[in-house]
């Protein structure tokens, strides 16, 4: 997935994006992969969680590229730089945590620090439709997302249609729910290990995390309602009328 970012960014591109931002950077482990694939760019992650910007740091100021990485703790709808800071911005699986159904102001923050031009890549699930879930399912969904501690899951059209109401024109969505059934089958292995691992070294219950892995994959199989996408999108040159 890490490689698939790169190439959307352009890595092998004659002038790759030379400011980029990574929106909910957790441990940092896609900035490492993509410091070392976009050499002559510098990547500022952002992050909520004070604990996991603690180990992505550690990480970074192991690795030769701490002098072209950034890490930034802030909520990514309100991101303390200045406007038009960045040429290219990608999120993997943290879009999804942005307030409300289109995620519109997790997009505003992003069309605020893109230069006209500049593209983002967003990796996400999302829901496949508007019309409501049927009842089980539904259920089962406000459960996984209330483990997951998300509000709400966007709808891929809905999302779209906010990106290019913000000004984001060249709006590509790619289905790749299939690609990451492997990622999937790997689920009822990490469950185990964890269990494993609680039961033998007497660590800390995963009870939340385990429950969200599996109410996932419960959902996984609904493909006419849920997905994972790749969307890409550049933002306009053209400056929005209020
Ligand atoms: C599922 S994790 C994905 C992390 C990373 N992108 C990855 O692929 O490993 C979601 C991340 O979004 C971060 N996050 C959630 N809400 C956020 C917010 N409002 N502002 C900044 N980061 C946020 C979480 O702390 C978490 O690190």
């Amino acid at each position: 997935m890490n490689q698939e970012v790169a190439n959307l960014l352009g890595h092998k591109q004659e002038n790759p994006p030379k400011e980029i931002l990574e929106i909910g950077c957790g441990y940092g482990a896609t900035m490492l992969q993509l410091l070392e694939l976009l050499p002559t760019s510098t990547i500022t992650g952002v992050n909520l969680s004070a604990e996991q910007l603690t180990i992505a740091e550690q990480k970074i100021a192991a690795s030769r590229h701490a002098q072209r990485a950034h890490l930034q703790q802030a909520n990514f709808q309100a991101i303390p730089f200045q406007a038009d800071s960045f040429d290219a911005a990608y999120t993997l699986e943290s879009a999804c945590y942005g307030d409300g159904e289109t995620k519109a102001k997790f997009i505003s923050e992003a069309a605020r620090l893109l230069q006209p031009g500049g593209k983002l890549v967003v990796i996400d699930g999302f829901k496949k439709h508007s019309h409501s879930l049927p009842g089980w399912i539904d259920r089962i969904q406000r459960r996984c997302l209330t483990a997951w501690e998300m509000t709400s899951l966007a709808n891929i059209d809905g999302f779209t249609a906010e990106l290019k109401s913000q000004g984001f024109t060249k709006v590509a969505v790619k289905d790749i729910s299939w690609n990451i059934l492997p990622t999937l089958i790997f689920i009822p292995i990490v469950v185990l290990k964890l269990l494993a691992a609680q039961l033998v070294q007497k660590e800390e219950t995963r009870r939340q995390y385990i429950q969200a892995l599996l109410l996932t994959l419960l959902l996984s199989p609904f493909k006419r309602h849920f997905g994972y996408f790749v969307v890409t999108c550049t933002k306009s040159n053209v400056e929005l009328e209020n």
